[in-house]
């Protein structure tokens, strides 16, 4: 069983929702399959499909308007949180130690959080891939409970770029290595129906998270179709 996580990002309305969920529905696969939207869709109907957000407070509750907890959050039927996504990162200047407290509040409310780490392009160029991917990993991830990593390296997501299979295989492998305990670790960036299956069969690549080709159904279901 391998996951595919799909991340709509700041996309979707009430009826791309019903369609996706819809024609999820129909498909027959042994995979895992997520759909993580945004907070406006995670309510309402879901057609018994696993649905997933993307991003999470780090606090408990209180005044700290216009955020969402993990309280809340399970309130919605949510089962999967992503945290620390390169985009929250970079926009929302969250650091290690801010994604391992929402980790850990997602843990704390049986949400299981996808923990997201990946190297920039100039931290690749100058030979740092492993050391910085180690590091955010160690101070991203909770003390204890059942998390999954996502290694999206930056410069491979929405760019149509990818690593290659010998540059996944040892990001991966030394997430693996570095894990306190055997997790999932899902690549995620510039995933589509040709790359897909190419991917999953690397060793230590247990799923895929997919951005831009998870939004519409005739570029997710083959993806989902194609991982065996
Ligand atoms: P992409 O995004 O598939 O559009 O590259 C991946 C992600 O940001 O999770």
């Amino acid at each position: 069983m391998k996951f595919i996580i799909g991340n709509w990002k700041m996309n979707g309305s009430k009826e791309e929702k019903e369609s996706m969920l819809k024609s999820l529905k129909g498909l027959k696969t042994k995979n895992k399959v997520v759909l993580c939207l945004p907070f406006t869709l995670l309510c309402g109907e879901n057609h018994g499909i696993t649905i997933g957000a993307q991003d999470v407070s780090n606090h408990d509750n209180g005044a700290y308007t216009g955020d969402i907890s993990a309280k809340m959050l399970k309130d919605t039927g949510a089962e999967y949180v992503i945290v620390g996504h390169s985009e929250r990162r970079l926009y929302h200047f969250e650091t290690n130690e801010i994604v391992k407290q929402k980790a850990t509040m997602a843990i704390k409310n049986g949400i299981i959080p996808i923990v997201c780490i990946g190297e920039t392009m100039e931290e690749k160029n100058s030979g740092h891939t492993i050391a910085v991917i180690k590091k955010m990993l160690l101070e991203s991830i909770p003390d204890s409970g059942e998390y999954i990593v996502a290694y999206e390296p930056r410069w491979a997501i929405g760019t149509g770029l990818t690593p290659s299979e010998s540059e996944i295989v040892t990001a991966v492998k030394s997430v693996f290595d570095a894990l306190p305990n055997p997790m999932p670790i899902l690549y995620g960036g510039s995933v589509n129906a040709d790359n897909a299956q190419d991917i999953v069969s690397i060793p230590y690549v247990d799923g895929l998270l997919i951005g831009g080709a998870s939004l519409k159904s005739d570029t997710f279901l083959p993806i989902i179709k194609s991982v065996k």
